[in-house]
């Protein structure tokens, strides 16, 4: 294991450029990052029977999240305890058993091994109950998002979210009725080290006025006819435990869909959520919930980033909406998802671009041996009075700091899985 606390200084902002290459890092992170943290598996509409499943990753390690006989969601390494195929190829459907097409071992839905074929050439020892498939310890849900962990003893996940909760809230709690996923999922891959698409989305308003200014320009040409800054003031949130959102206030000109936008009944979710939420995240906010989970409360967008080796990541995307939204209005804000943030989104392809240019010259010597900046709106965190937690400027680093403190602190400690071995 490296000793990270030279790569990342949270004090002055400076960052070393091996934390986005280092195959060894990359390797320390799936263990002691993704491994015992609360990890984004799916939405709760993606399950509506026994059986229905959709396969994902922790980290690297493919999981299959499913629902059991008792309509509780479970989820298991998509891993056959025989040779280690995956015992389930099909990215979601609906089963009464994952059956490997290897050598035809099949488990249920409680992970447990149920049939074999030639069950009698194996040794009398040989007991079935002891080759069940390895099941996520734990799984809980926060309004519909569902997380899971390998680490044996987490934090309840509403700790481990803290005040990022409220800020989450402003996309998922408008009514009683709670949000659907509407359309499919996407998937599509970047060349990019993963942290800098969840760093962006924690904490980086800065570039839009400059990336996405064509974007801007296309969208509202009247209103943006000189491309000029679009929004000045604004907040940003930082925590603890890496999460991070920033957001205008008082924003003037909300870039969702027009159908969405008249829909909004606003005074009832000002009673609701209370003005500081509605005028603030509720406006054109991003958030990264730590470490690979990523949401724009107003397009509906939600996605992860799964990590695929230090140069490369797959992004997952899904359109939420309220569940209360009659279907035109949901298919407007499916429309306005792809349009802005899909695979070929207009301001999607200004983000995969920028990362990608960065990671495409990071390996240079010279390169990595010059610091990168995050040091824009050092010593301006506080506390508001207006939004929990700590905050900071609109365009800020600190929730970049903060997403990178988190991330130095579980690189230099053993998970649970290093301490009981030794
Ligand atoms: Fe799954 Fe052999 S690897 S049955």
């Amino acid at each position: 294991n490296i000793d990270v606390s030279g790569l990342v200084d949270s004090d002055t902002g400076l960052l070393d450029r091996a934390i986005f290459t280092d195959e060894q890092l990359y390797r320390q992170e799936l263990r002691r990052v993704f491994a015992p943290n609360w990890l984004f598996l799916a939405h709760i509409d993606q399950f509506h029977k026994p059986g229905d499943f959709f396969t994902t990753y922790i980290g690297e390690d493919p999981v299959i999240v499913t629902m059991d006989k008792d309509r509780r969601i479970r989820a298991y390494l998509n891993s056959c305890r025989h040779r280690g195929a995956r015992v389930c190829r099909a990215d979601e459907g609906a089963t009464r058993n994952f059956t490997c097409t290897y050598h035809g071992w099949a488990y249920d839905l409680d992970g447990k091994l149920v049939s074999i074929p030639n069950k009698d050439g194996y040794p009398e020892s040989f007991d079935t109950k002891d080759w069940g498939l390895v099941e996520v310890p734990h799984v809980e849900t926060y309004r519909g998002l569902i997380f899971g962990t390998w680490n044996p003893q987490p934090s309840p996940l509403r700790d481990y979210l803290g005040d990022m909760a409220w800020y989450l809230d402003a996309m998922l709690d408008h009514d009683d009725e709670g949000t659907v996923v509407v359309g499919g999922v996407h998937k599509w891959v970047l060349e990019g080290n993963w942290k800098l698409a969840a760093e962006q989305f924690a904490t980086d308003w800065y570039h839009v006025n400059m990336s996405h200014a064509s974007a801007l320009m296309v969208l509202s040409p009247t209103k943006n006819p000189k491309n000029e800054i679009v929004h000045r003031t604004g907040r940003q949130f930082l925590d603890p435990n890496g999460h991070g959102a920033g957001f205008p206030v008082h924003a003037k000109n909300r870039f969702n869909a027009q159908k969405v936008h008249e829909w909004i009944d606003y005074d009832a979710l000002r009673e609701r959520l209370g003005e500081a939420r509605v005028e603030g995240p509720l406006t054109d906010g991003h958030a990264t919930v730590f470490p690979n989970f990523s949401y724009l409360p107003v397009i509906g967008t939600i996605r992860v980033w799964h990590p695929k080796g230090p140069d490369r990541m797959e992004v997952w995307s899904w359109t939420v909406v309220d569940k209360s939204m009659p279907p035109e209005v949901r298919e407007a804000q499916r429309l306005y998802n792809l349009r802005t943030f899909g695979p070929s989104g207009i301001f999607e392809q200004d983000d995969g671009e920028n990362w990608s240019e960065v990671q495409a010259i990071s390996h240079g010597f010279i390169t990595n041996s010059v610091p990168l900046n995050y040091q824009m709106g050092i010593g301006s965190e506080r506390e508001d009075g207006r939004h929990p937690g700590t905050t900071s400027e609109l365009y800020s680093d600190a929730a970049g700091r903060a997403f990178y403190g988190r991330w130095r602190d579980l690189m230099n400690t053993p998970a649970w899985h290093e301490k009981e071995t030794r």
